[in-house]
């Protein structure tokens, strides 16, 4: 139970290299499972998510080495890897247990591959979550749709298919996972599969983008129309992740809550449009260059309302930082979070460092600008402790947070990324802790 203790207000100033996406080097390692031959996968973070990605998938047969891309001269925190994954065994298990399933959601991602490629699958059900309810149904009507036999029993998914057929087939909404799975899934169908009203982030286009270099036939991914043709087979790869744009937003939105100027290099400016129009609006200087995505702030933050929304709309996996710069920003701002119905978790430990919220449901309201004061505070999940952490670095005196094992699931060593940046933080292990 490692915490941070950070003291500040510190200007975060420098640069910062992104790594690459969670969100996109999950499903990309799901779909290993779908050939017998190499996957070559490079700028995979090194991140607790895909350590447990890795493990799901030896245990089903898939083995994985990572290696040290040739040319990445970065200091050691954000060197990029390549992640050789390879069939190390015949297939012995289409089981994904509750054991390893537990820690992380996004192995249902194993589901969709499994199936296509054994003719069954057995996945336990992810269970409860902490930023909202977060069914699988839309996976499961999908793999339905493509024909397959699927029931819940004990806990578990149990999905038959003696050969998965092309369908038609409509999300009731945008699902990120939904969308990848039924990708993984119809690469393998026989015939041709339409999905409409499909999830339009990058992290789904780049998977489309990986399984048409191992010889798929997927078209219109990063729309909301999306055609799969299905293949006989699937081959090997080399795909390079594309870098995180969660990630690398947290960096931009520190510059601005600190009052710095941070050069953020390797990221995408169209993958983060949505932000850098928000944080041009609150009055941060955004610059696009080929050096990379500057931001910094000239004079004082303006309050701007924001409602978070399927891509291209503004990310729900920002809202929590996002919502620490508002108690910065000279007004009232109210935040609408209409993707999770429980991710507003960050609004009382805020509060503890002086700000002035009040959340009502799926809305918050912010009254700023508030000086932020140190305090002991707790991370709830992912985006939660990137926040708090945001905030720590801007407020006066000392901050600890704890269960920064959240942030481990997501963030590439983000106190070393920081330090880069001249921030005052430490990790401290549990015992050490004061
Ligand atoms: C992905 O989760 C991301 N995770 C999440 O990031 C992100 O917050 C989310 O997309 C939204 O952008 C990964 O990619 C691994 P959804 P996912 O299915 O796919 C409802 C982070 O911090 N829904 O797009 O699980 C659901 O409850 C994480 O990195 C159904 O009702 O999200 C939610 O309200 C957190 N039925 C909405 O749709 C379904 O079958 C969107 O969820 C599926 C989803």
């Amino acid at each position: 139970m490692d915490r941070f203790h950070i003291s500040g207000p510190t200007p975060l100033i420098g640069r910062v290299c992104a790594s690459g996406a969670k969100n996109a080097a999950l499903p990309a390692l799901a779909a290993s499972l779908l050939t017998d031959e190499p996957l070559t996968l490079c700028r995979v973070p090194r991140v607790r998510d895909l350590r447990t990605m890795r493990r799901l998938l030896d245990y089903l047969g898939v083995g994985s080495e990572e290696r040290q891309a040739p040319g990445s001269e970065a200091p050691r925190a954000v060197r990029e890897t390549a992640l050789v994954l390879q069939r190390a065994r015949p297939s012995s298990s289409t089981d994904a247990p509750y054991e390893l399933v537990k820690t992380m959601r996004a192995s249902v991602l194993v589901l969709g591959p499994l199936l296509a490629r054994y003719g069954s699958a057995r996945v336990s059900l992810p269970g409860g979550c902490a930023i909202g309810v977060r069914p699988i149904d839309q996976h499961l009507k999908g793999l339905a749709a493509l024909g397959a036999d699927v029931r819940l029993a004990g806990g578990y998914v149990e999905a038959r298919a003696s050969r998965l057929a092309g369908a038609h087939f409509r999300f009731d909404l945008p699902t990120v996972t939904g969308t990848e799975n039924l990708l993984l899934a119809a690469s393998l169908a026989r015939g041709t599969t339409v999905l409409e009203n499909c999830a339009r982030e990058p992290e789904v286009a780049d998977l489309a983008r990986l399984l048409n270099v191992m010889g798929a036939r997927i078209s219109g991914a990063g729309g909301d129309t999306i055609l799969v043709d299905g293949v006989d087979g699937l081959g090997g790869a080399a795909h390079r992740v594309i870098p995180d744009r969660i990630e690398g937003g947290t960096y931009l939105i520190g510059a601005a809550i600190t009052g710095g100027d941070v050069l953020l290099e390797q990221a995408s400016a169209a993958d983060l449009a949505p932000l850098l129009d928000k944080l041009a609006e609150v009055g941060v200087e955004i610059e696009v260059s080929p050096a990379g995505i500057r931001a910094r702030t000239g004079g004082g933050l303006r309050a701007r309302d924001v409602a978070t929304a399927p891509h291209p709309g503004f990310p729900t996996d920002l809202q929590a930082q996002y919502m620490a710069l508002m108690t910065r920003a000279e007004g009232t701002s109210t935040i609408r979070e209409t993707i999770f119905e429980n991710r507003f978790q960050h609004a009382p430990e805020l509060a503890r460092m002086g700000a002035r919220i009040h959340v009502d449901g799926g809305s918050a309201r912010v009254d700023g600008p508030t000086e932020l004061t140190g305090a002991a505070v707790m991370a709830t999940d992912l985006r939660a402790s990137a926040c708090l952490v945001l905030a720590g670095v801007a407020a006066a005196g000392t901050t600890v947070v704890d269960r920064i094992y959240h942030l481990d699931r997501g963030y590439e060593g983000m106190e070393l990324k920081l330090q880069g940046l001249g921030a005052h933080v430490a990790r401290v292990a549990e015992s050490q802790a004061i």
